[in-house]
């Protein structure tokens, strides 16, 4: 599915160093299907020309109230009619306290004054700029006005000093942007999921895990918060980003897993359980790092509860979906997991598929029998997955 197909963005830039990044914004958006008008305030022009924007949308761009480019003289009545979504990426300090205020003083102001269609901003200034309490006093009445904000991002500044106030990368406005037009299938729900791997400590300096990237249950956390549920993600040792909007806990080994996901549990509508939580422990992790000697050292494990198993088994128990990685026989190992722990869905995948890498195959097991999803990169196949737990869900109210 490709929200972004035929959908008309008027993606508005002002005055900041950041405007350079909104050329690759927009290539983004023309590649996947909007039809975008640029409107720039006179500010941004400075930082960038004009003519970039017209050859990356195929479009001419906007600049001035007084260009009069539309056939009868209203160009900030024109091009929020029929738009699916204002965009201002940059948003400096000054548009956002005019945006603020109401004020109707350009082109780019004015249109978003005379618009029916949601509004998104993304910030981009210098760090004490943003702290001030002019700033956030702005920010706390957009937001109450319904104006959604993404970012801004913590990081290196232009001006070289460090701290939040750099505007979001063009591929993550890009994502937030998309997913804003996706149904809230979710919306008021709370998730829960586990990621990752987990980590078994044998001494302070080794330990047995597995090569679970956390990438299918990152992607998961995402298509969630995408359609308005809350999203709290408790992660095995992995190197990947929080999707925006989602709650991290980060953790080690299966019982602090454990530990994590009982203080969120009882708070918890969908348990997604996605981690590859390790089924043994060693019984007695060595205090000091365990020396070279003897040609054979034999490990004694003992065994690791079953997070999803004893959530499933609560007298409370959300909605849980359980994930099963096989290397064969998937149909029958997957269903026999789903009958063994009483779960409503289970996701089977192959680990030569899924483990590591950016796709996946897998098939949805639930009481109506296996359901195949399109082989695809991890972000779409969550989206599928997410798509059917919430049909689950319609179907039992
Ligand atoms: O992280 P990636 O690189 O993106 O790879 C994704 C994945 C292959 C790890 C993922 O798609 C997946 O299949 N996750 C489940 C891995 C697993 O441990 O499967 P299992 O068949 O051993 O466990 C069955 C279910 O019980 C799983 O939902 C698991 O999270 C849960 N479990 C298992 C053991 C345990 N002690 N506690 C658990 O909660």
């Amino acid at each position: 599915m490709n929200e972004m197909q035929d959908k008309r963005i008027v993606l508005g830039i002002t005055g900041g160093v950041a405007a350079y990044k909104a050329a690759e914004l927009a290539r983004l958006l023309g590649k996947a299907g909007a039809r975008v008008d640029v409107v720039m305030t006179a500010a941004a022009t400075r930082f960038v020309a004009p003519l970039t924007f017209q050859a990356l949308t195929g479009r001419p761009v906007f600049t001035s109230l007084w260009d009069a480019p539309q056939e009868n003289g209203m160009a900030h009545i024109d091009l929020s009619r029929g738009a699916d979504a204002v965009l201002i990426a940059p948003a400096t300090a000054d548009f956002i306290a005019r945006l603020t205020h109401g004020l109707a003083d350009d082109l780019l102001a004015s249109l978003c004054l005379a618009r029916d269609c949601p509004l998104l901003v993304v910030p981009a200034m210098n760090r004490q700029m943003w702290e001030h309490p002019a700033t956030v006093r702005n920010m706390a009445q957009l937001r109450a006005d319904g104006v959604s904000v993404l970012g801004p991002a913590s990081g290196a500044q232009a001006c070289g000093e460090v701290g939040e106030g750099r505007m979001l990368e063009p591929a993550e406005i890009f994502d937030a942007l998309r997913a804003s037009f996706q149904p809230k299938l979710l919306a008021g729900k709370r998730v829960l999921l586990t990621a990752g791997p987990t980590f078994e400590a044998l001494d302070p300096v080794r330990g047995l895990t597995n090569s679970s990237s956390g990438k299918m249950g990152f992607a998961l956390a995402q298509a969630c918060a995408e359609v308005g549920a809350g999203v709290t993600a408790i992660a095995g040792p992995v190197a990947l980003p929080t999707p925006a909007g989602v709650t991290r806990v980060d953790v080690q080994s299966a019982l602090d897993m454990r530990e994590a996901v009982f203080a969120t549990v009882p708070q918890t509508d969908i348990f997604i359980a996605v981690a590859a939580v390790a089924d043994y422990r060693p019984a007695a992790p060595a205090a000091h790092k365990i020396k070279k000697g003897a040609q054979t050292l034999t490990l004694e494990l003992v065994a690791n509860p079953d997070i999803l198993a004893e959530v499933a088994a609560r007298p409370d128990a959300p909605f849980c979906v359980g994930f099963a990685a096989e290397s064969r026989n998937l149909a029958e190992y997957a269903e026999g997991k789903r009958r063994a722990k009483q779960l409503p869905l289970v996701v089977g995948n192959l680990v030569q598929d899924g483990l590591g890498g950016d796709a996946n195959v897998v098939t949805l097991f639930d009481a109506a029998g296996a359901h195949p999803v399109p082989p695809g990169d991890k972000l779409t196949i969550a989206r599928a997955i997410v798509r059917h737990i919430a049909e689950m869900l319609d179907a039992k109210n």
